[in-house]
């Protein structure tokens, strides 16, 4: 089975080549092979997504995606920004269906900035959509506003837009994901202003037809913001589009104690999949060796369960680091009163001996 590794930006090297460390050391003949990305594929090739990279991708069995972006790229046009990768990838490979699970481990309920009851043992799962919506939808630019009280300026527009069988496609995955779970689905929209949302929210009901076992719900997104930091227990699976998917995950995160911890899956029909940590390359602490690597080990036994077909060496992955946790090795992202605080290395080799 071929992997293909883009480690891209900022953190991004340093985390995956930990998740690279694990991978080897399970005993698969896995092949792994790297390829640039976002800013390092800007200055290796030109392009944040060169096409031997793209290439490469396509023809794998599995990507494990580090992170891409810096501010020194900032200036460049928005094609050629390390961002335009991570939405190249997902677009050409028609990576639609996002899993991004949010579980706080018991040993962190302290590194939360809600209060423990408010979060130990919490276990939700967001499922967003990741090839439509307004991040894609076209028309979209920079033009004269044509009309209304500031006809004349310069004006910025954007798409929202969703077909019915993209949402009908997230759908069945995200009533799947609830039927392994708790069998409770939150379906989370703004339809009371938006039609895009109105769609959405007929087409989940359509579909739930089909999944008589698990309840369905809907939430306006700017209700289900208040209610994740208020009672995010309540959640069990979420499933909503790609922009309110964004903003949610990220709040979600949060909720665990450290984005740092949150891995994620990007999948496509077939279960061939792009897994990436939750979070970005944070430039401010590149090279320092002091980021997290657990958000991509967990996302490499995430691949390992959902594109490998190896549950089990998925589950040794998950075993090591609730292990690690127990024994208190804290990276400076969940550092707690009673842990000891590691490196990036430190914590990979902590995870390598407790597998
Ligand atoms: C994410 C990120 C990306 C997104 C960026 C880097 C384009 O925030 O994966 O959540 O907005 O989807
Ligand atoms: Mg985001």
């Amino acid at each position: 089975m071929k992997i293909a590794v883009l480690p891209g930006d900022g953190i991004g090297p340093e985390i995956t080549a930990e998740a690279v460390k694990i991978l080897n050391a399970l005993g698969e003949k896995f092949e792994l092979e790297e390829a640039p990305v976002g800013g390092a594929g800007y200055e290796a090739q030109g392009h944040p997504l060169p096409d031997s990279t793209l290439a490469l991708a396509r023809q794998a069995d599995a990507i494990l995606f580090g992170a891409v972006g810096d501010w020194k790229y900032d200036k460049l046009e928005r094609a050629l920004r390390p961002e335009q990768a991570i939405l190249g990838l997902r677009k050409h490979l028609q990576l639609f269906a996002n899993f991004r699970p949010a579980i706080c481990y018991p040993q962190l309920t302290g590194a939360s900035s809600l209060k423990p009851e408010i979060v130990s043992g919490l276990d939700i799962l967001i499922v967003r959509e990741l090839n439509g919506d307004i991040y894609f939808g076209a028309p979209r630019g920079l033009r004269e506003a044509p009309d209304g009280p500031f006809a004349g300026a310069k004006e910025g527009f954007d798409t929202m837009r969703y077909s019915e069988p993209e949402v009908r496609r997230i759908a069945h995955v995200a009533f799947q994901a609830a039927q392994k779970r708790q069998k409770k689905l939150t379906s989370v929209d703004k339809a009371n202003v938006l039609e895009t949302s109105q769609l959405w929210r007929d087409t989940m009901i359509e579909v739930a037809k089909e999944y008589p076992d698990v309840e369905l719900s809907h939430m306006y997104v700017d209700n289900a913001a208040m209610q994740l930091v208020k009672a995010p227990k309540a959640f069990d699976v979420v499933v909503t589009g790609n922009m309110f998917g964004d903003i949610l995950s990220d709040e979600a995160a949060m909720l665990t104690g450290s984005i740092g911890m949150l891995p994620s899956a990007s999948l496509d029909k077939d279960n061939k999949g792009l897994y990436e940590p939750s979070h970005g390359s944070a430039p401010d602490i590149a090279g320092k060796g002091v980021a997290n690597p657990l958000a991509t080990i967990l996302s490499a036994a995430m691949m390992l369960r959902y594109s490998l077909g190896k549950a089990e060496q998925a589950d040794r992955i998950e075993s090591a680091v609730k292990k690690v946790l127990e024994q208190g090795y804290r990276t400076g992202d969940i550092a707690t009163a009673d842990g000891k605080v590691v490196g990036t290395k430190e914590m990979g080799d902590a995870v390598l001996k407790a597998l």
